[in-house]
């Protein structure tokens, strides 16, 4: 029995599993959107024989992969990829987008910008006007953490966000720890006016190894809805 928002995320999987073809090298998003599509790509490598070679997002995305029986490589191994699927936490109008609510956007941006053609899952409930609603993880090297943690507020002032809080990713009492090692900063910024120079202020800051912004990243959305159905955006 699945929740309506998990039958959308389901839909939105099953559509794009259906884009993945014989011999590609695809690039597997992590979350709960994303664990419905490697379950699915797995079902048709064991049914239909499909051969690929998948570069996982994350070590949780790489487990349930292998636990799938899809033939993991890493990204170096693979080169370069034909397709990525990923899921997203918000989505807006120019399918830009904030990921890492999973923690794992910088491994999600490297294999993201490998790729080909980027295709995004998510539910509905996930397209806003804009982005910002969501909090927008930064990834942040341990070293110096407070210091950065003062220069991300410092570059906020002066730019188009309508809240400026912050806080240090907790895995209950100790901070959350990202597959790179380094630690996440969520900020609260209500409304982003410009996520592309958001991006880049942010990631002109020494400690800030990545944030969650993906600008001209996404090429194609699949929307699913709670009826069971999905519809393709590019
Ligand atoms: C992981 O770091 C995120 O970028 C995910 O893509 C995002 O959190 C979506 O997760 P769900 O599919 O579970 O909503």
């Amino acid at each position: 029995t699945l929740s309506p928002s998990d039958i959308a995320k389901r839909a939105s999987a099953l559509r794009a599993a259906e884009m993945v073809e014989d011999g590609m090298k695809v690039g597997l998003g992590t979350g709960s959107t994303a664990a419905f599509l490697v379950r699915r790509l797995g079902e048709r490598v064991r049914g239909e024989g499909l051969r690929i070679a998948a570069v996982p997002t994350s070590s949780g995305t790489a487990a349930l992969a292998r636990a799938e029986g899809i033939a993991v490589v890493t990204l170096d191994e693979a080169g370069w990829l034909d397709l990525t699927i990923d899921g997203a936490d918000e989505v807006d109008g120019q399918l830009s987008l904030i990921k890492g609510g999973g923690g794992a956007l910088l491994w999600e941006k490297v294999v993201a910008t490998a790729s080909d053609r980027v295709v995004i899952i998510a539910d509905e409930g996930k397209r806003v006007a804009a982005l910002g609603r969501f909090p927008l993880p930064v990834e942040v090297i341990p070293f110096g953490l407070r210091a950065t943690m003062r220069l991300i507020g410092e570059a906020l002032v002066g730019l188009d966000v309508e809240g400026r809080d912050m806080a240090l990713r907790k895995a209950g009492d100790a901070p959350f720890v990202t597959d790179e090692g380094n630690r996440i900063v969520d900020l609260r910024l209500g409304r982003i006016g410009d996520p592309r120079r958001l991006g880049l202020e942010l990631n002109r800051i020494p400690g800030v190894v990545e944030n969650g912004l993906f600008t001209d990243i996404a090429d194609t959305l699949v929307l699913g809805a709670a009826d069971g159905s999905a519809r393709v955006v590019d």
